[in-house]
């Protein structure tokens, strides 16, 4: 008879759960060799097989009828097991598992990249399709996969309805012009069609625009998905592909929606130290020691809010007491830098803030112009280490003066609908995008986004 096929994952559930392992009899276990360690009468093999963090420690003895096979094992080695549990309880780890049985399911070559020292993050970058294999990114990654259905709990459990709004599209919501257009190839690889749809299309910067209809019908929504920008910039914070969280409440101003954007962060802090115990604990001893103190201290504070008025006059002062900025020219009317926004979050607030109120030629056409007739009810979520991970505002809900924008602007035409929304039932509504991969460096403390992302684009990248 076989025995029972289990996984490491059910193993450590069953253990946390105080079950007695030792009654599981004889079991059968499959994964890869992340170490292998032989000292003549008995060997040990570190077995990871994907489905947690933590590894299995396999013990065998010069009894296996394969033994020499078995102490030849490679790092990488898919391999089957059969044995007990023994417990261990004056070892580092609890228990271990004694094989009777090892087979190879799938050899490893020795000249695998991913041998037992440590390897930088640029090398692993280059090996981007073995990189879920290490203990960063196997972390990074699962990670990943749990905060995201973080995102849809926090908004599906207040009643958020999720839209999926389309990827292509054929109007620039940030009017920024960074936007990959698109076209069609014919069999040789020659583009041609760039008419495909008519008239110029291009993958989206932002849901917002198609998002905010749908605020006019079920009130709360949010979209969630993969956004590109063709920024040159060539920083550890931009990728040209990147996922964003885009909530839109109607009836909400500028007040709610900050609201609603420290709650989403708070939770989603909490729903990782929640929900990823070990893979947070490696982030907080490997890979940013302090993380914890970090993040604990960001669920306790409230996000201070500070006017762009305030934060340029501290800019200034920053300068004339002696400051370094690379750019130190600092005046009323301009766009923020990351150092500026880092001396903000890092120097004044030390911790996570608002920045709100920015000049209106600086801020995207939809954004709600205030009665100074200078600034829109702008919204910049700005965190150490890092700047910006949100950008939000209120919506311009009046007519006349949005007509208005878009036709200096010239994005009237293709974007009719949009400013009908204002004419057919329209009402105050705010909301924010999150930029999901930032959010991740935050939260893990890893330092590139390229590090958040299973094949990151960038300009001048795309191996996989
Ligand atoms: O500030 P942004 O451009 O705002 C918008 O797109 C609005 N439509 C959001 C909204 O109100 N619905 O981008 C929002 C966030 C930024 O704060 C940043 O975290 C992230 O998206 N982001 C990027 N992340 C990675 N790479 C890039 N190139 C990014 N550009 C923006
Ligand atoms: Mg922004």
């Amino acid at each position: 008879m076989q025995p029972k096929a289990i996984t490491v994952r059910e193993i450590y559930s069953r253990f946390s759960a105080k079950e007695d392992l030792t009654k599981l009899g004889e079991i059968y276990i499959c994964g890869w060799v992340r170490t292998n360690r032989d000292s003549g009468s008995i060997g040990f093999i570190a077995l990871n097989d994907g489905t947690c963090f933590k590894n299995l420690q396999l013990v065998y003895s010069n009894e296996l009828s394969n033994h020499d096979e078995v102490s030849h094992l490679l790092t990488g080695t898919t391999i089957g097991a059969k044995g007990t549990i023994v417990m261990t309880p004056e070892m580092k780890q609890p228990f271990e598992f004694r094989v009777s049985f090892v087979e190879v399911l799938g050899t490893c070559d020795s000249d695998y990249p991913l041998q037992k020292k440590r390897h930088s993050f640029e090398y692993l970058r280059e090996e981007a399709y073995l990189r879920p294999r290490t203990n960063t990114f196997n972390a990074l990654f699962r990670l990943r996969s749990v905060l995201a259905r973080g995102v849809h709990e926090f908004f599906q459990d207040r009643g958020f309805v999720y839209v999926h709004t389309p990827e292509i599209t054929g109007n620039d919501a940030e009017g920024a012009g960074q936007v990959f257009s698109i076209a069609t190839m014919d069999e040789k690889g020659k583009l041609n069609d760039t008419d495909f749809f008519g008239k110029r299309a291009s993958l989206t910067v932002s849901g917002q625009l198609h998002v905010e209809a749908f605020a006019m019908a079920f009130r709360d929504v949010y979209t969630f998905g993969p956004t590109f920008r063709a920024e040159r910039s060539n920083t550890t914070r931009h990728a040209s592909e990147f996922w964003m969280i885009e909530p839109e409440i109607a009836f909400g101003d500028l007040e709610d929606d900050m609201n609603l954007m420290e709650d989403s962060i708070k939770y989603l802090i909490r729903y990782a130290l929640e929900k990823c115990p070990d893979e947070m604990d490696f982030f907080n001893k490997m890979i940013a020691p302090g993380l914890f103190e970090k993040l604990n201290r960001v669920l306790e504070t409230p996000f201070r809010r500070m006017e762009y008025t305030e934060g340029i006059k501290l800019l200034q002062d920053a300068v004339v007491s002696g400051h370094h900025f690379d750019n130190s020219d600092i005046f009323w009317g301009m766009d923020l830098q990351s150092e500026h926004e880092r001396y903000l979050t890092e120097e004044v607030v030390k911790g996570p803030m608002f920045l709100i109120n920015y000049p209106k030629e600086i801020k995207a056409f939809y954004m709600r112009e205030n009665d100074d007739g200078k600034t829109v009810a702008a919204c910049d979520c700005l965190v150490p280490g890092e700047g910006e991970i949100i950008g939000g505002s209120q919506r311009e809900e009046r007519y006349e003066i949005l007509e208005k924008k878009m036709k200096e602007l010239g994005n009237k035409e293709g974007l009719e609908w949009y400013l009908n929304l204002r004419k057919w039932g329209g009402c105050i509504h705010s909301g924010f995008g999150i930029g999901f991969d930032r959010l991740l460096m935050y939260i893990t403390g890893i330092g590139n986004i390229r590090d958040t992302e299973p094949y990151p684009r960038t300009s001048s990248q795309l191996k996989y």
